[in-house]
């Protein structure tokens, strides 16, 4: 059985003190909702992560950063380590986001080393893939999730896998209010389930989980939900707010019980 993980990515959003109040917010609406049976991760900037470790340290609300630099440490001004992350508190990380290939460089070979830093230091790396739109229109999505998949995952061997979360985000429904139709998500989750059962076996494959990301609301939660191969999602805007996030939580919820 594949537990289902909903994760807030909060992207370069909130001050301290709104990472603070966010956090507490989500707390207390998941608290009513009595261990829904979900893993719940918030994703908040550099900034506020050791602020947001204490908020959730009495609940069962899991911590993850947005990136990570794959050395332990030296001089690499600007970057935070796997280390340094478990320090402040975080049990998960984002590694390869759209938004980081696009803006700031990031490619399979660093997304490859940045997975494996996290595993070193025990942090659950979420590990995004998808296609942009012009890659869907000249149907290469298959194509470029092999490549993510292939060339991010190169040289983690099984018991690796097992430690890993995929994120199929299609480029082109990341704050664009488009999400991908449930169909169309699932789809890309089969084949990259698929992929990885020819490539660790399908045993292993079928434990994977893979999140679905993309303009996730409140509206659209319990579509998503129901395909077979979604097992939880990725949410950016949705998850700025306490009550949107929250209420996606419980819609899943509500799916899987
Ligand atoms: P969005 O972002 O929900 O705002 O589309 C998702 C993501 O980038 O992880």
């Amino acid at each position: 059985m594949r537990k289902t993980i909903i994760a807030g990515n909060w992207k370069m959003y909130k001050t301290i003190k709104e990472a603070i109040e966010l956090s507490n917010g989500i707390k207390r609406e998941l608290f009513k909702l009595d261990n829904p049976g979900i893993d719940i991760v918030l994703c908040p900037a550099f900034t506020a992560l050791s602020e947001v470790a204490e908020v959730v340290a009495e609940s069962d609300i899991m911590l993850g950063a947005q990136d990570l630099y794959w050395q332990d440490e030296g001089a690499f001004t600007g970057e935070v380590s796997a280390k340094m992350l478990k320090d402040a508190g975080c049990t998960f990380v984002i590694i390869g986001h759209s938004e980081r290939r696009q803006f700031f460089g990031e490619t399979n070979e660093s997304v490859n080393k940045k997975i494996k830093a996290a595993l070193a230091n025990a942090l659950t790396p979420i590990v995004c893939v998808g296609e942009t739109l012009k890659q869907r229109e000249a149907r290469e999505t298959f194509k470029v999730l092999e490549d993510h998949v292939r060339n991010g995952l190169d040289g983690l061997n099984k018991e690796d896998l097992l430690k890993i979360v995929i994120a199929y985000e299609p480029v082109w429904a990341i704050g664009t209010g488009k999400t991908a139709t449930p169909e169309q998500a699932q789809e890309a989750h089969k084949y990259i389930r698929e992929l990885l059962g020819k490539l660790y076996g399908k045993e292993a494959a079928a434990q994977v989980r893979i999140q679905y990301g993309g303009s996730v609301k409140p509206e659209n939660i319990s579509a998503l939900m129901r395909q077979p191969d979604i097992d939880g999602a990725l949410v950016g805007g949705a998850s700025l707010q306490v009550a949107s996030f929250a209420e996606i939580v419980k819609k899943a919820a509500e799916v899987i019980k």
